[in-house]
């Protein structure tokens, strides 16, 4: 990998303790795993999924990728700016009816080359079999396609190798590792190289009944470690917030100077602290929290409150 990856990307990411008056008054240990800093652009949990997808593309020669997203879809931000560093064409399957030219993530992509395709909410509900979809990939050749959120078995083989760098930066294996959960495909990855010894939270940070059963299925090779599922920390739903979840935002970087973006990150962050709060976690625990970046959804989120 390292031959098709250059040295731009921070691996491993940085691995930091976590100082705050909170855990510090809990006596828990929190650990973060950067992967918010791996590269401005290509971030986070992004870069993990897309990693071997590239690879796979570079080495058979496929010419572009084609993939899907909502109008502020950090994957598309990444994609985009990942396509644009290694010369391959990009093309957008976009939710929503049509171009907002301000709307700063989808004019992003289109600077990084993206083309930008848009179809109704319906079709896209139903992607998969969709006639228009199928019409749009069949424009380009030699495509290769991504699912939404960048949701495929390459993924979770990039997710996997967080494990190697959290051994050797740690020393020992947390009790605890937890992050946010949109797809569920990057605590699936993890899942599926864990140690049993250490309890994985996820914080869905959407309304959703079926998300531990979906990512309990794409884990299928799990060795048995304990996966605890959260979802009622969505605060309303999909990319919604509340006066709470910002003053946490706020208070939280404040202390500690680590950026969250308030779709993804702060959601899963505020869910633990409240596990902590209720007497859940306890007392002398270590914990790793996976950053998954999305930091370009700060400014959307700003974006969009202005728009309202
Ligand atoms: C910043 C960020 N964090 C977390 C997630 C959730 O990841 P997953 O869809 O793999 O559950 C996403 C979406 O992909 C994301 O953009």
């Amino acid at each position: 990998m390292t031959k098709v990856f250059p040295d731009i990307f921070l691996l491993p990411s940085p691995c930091e303790k976590v100082s705050h008056s909170f855990l510090e008054k809990h006596e828990i240990t929190l650990f973060v795993k950067r992967d918010d800093l791996i590269h401005p652009e290509i971030s986070g949990n992004k870069y993990r999924k897309l990693k071997y997808n590239l690879e796979y593309i570079l080495k058979n020669n496929f010419s572009t990728i084609i993939t899907f997203g909502g109008a502020f879809s950090n994957h598309l931000h990444a994609t985009a700016a990942l396509c644009h560093h290694f010369g391959v064409k990009s093309v957008g399957i976009i939710r929503g009816d049509g171009l907002d030219p301000n709307n700063p993530t989808l004019r992003f992509c289109l600077n990084n080359g993206m083309t930008l395709h848009f179809i109704s909410r319906e079709e896209y509900k139903n992607k998969s079999n969709s006639l228009v979809v199928q019409n749009i990939i069949g424009q380009y050749a030699s495509s290769y396609v991504i699912p939404e959120g960048g949701s495929n078995e390459l993924a979770l083989t990039g997710v996997q190798e967080i494990w190697e760098e959290i051994y050797k930066q740690l020393e020992k294996i947390p009790d605890y590792i937890f992050c946010a959960l949109g797809t569920g495909t990057t605590i699936a990855g993890l899942l599926g190289s864990a140690p049993k010894e250490c309890k994985l939270l996820g914080f869905s940070v959407l309304k959703t009944s079926h998300l531990e059963k979906e990512v309990l299925i794409m884990a299928k090779n799990h060795k048995k470690s304990t996966f605890y599922c959260f979802t009622d920390y969505h605060f309303g739903g999909y990319a919604k917030t509340t006066q709470e979840l910002q003053s946490f935002i706020n208070e939280f970087e404040i202390q500690t100077s680590i950026p969250i973006d308030p779709v993804y990150n702060a959601k899963a962050l505020f869910g633990f602290f409240d596990l902590i709060e209720k007497g859940h976690i306890p007392k002398g625990s270590s914990v790793v929290w996976l950053h998954t970046g999305g930091l370009q959804g700060i400014e959307a989120m700003n974006y969009m409150n202005v728009k309202k």
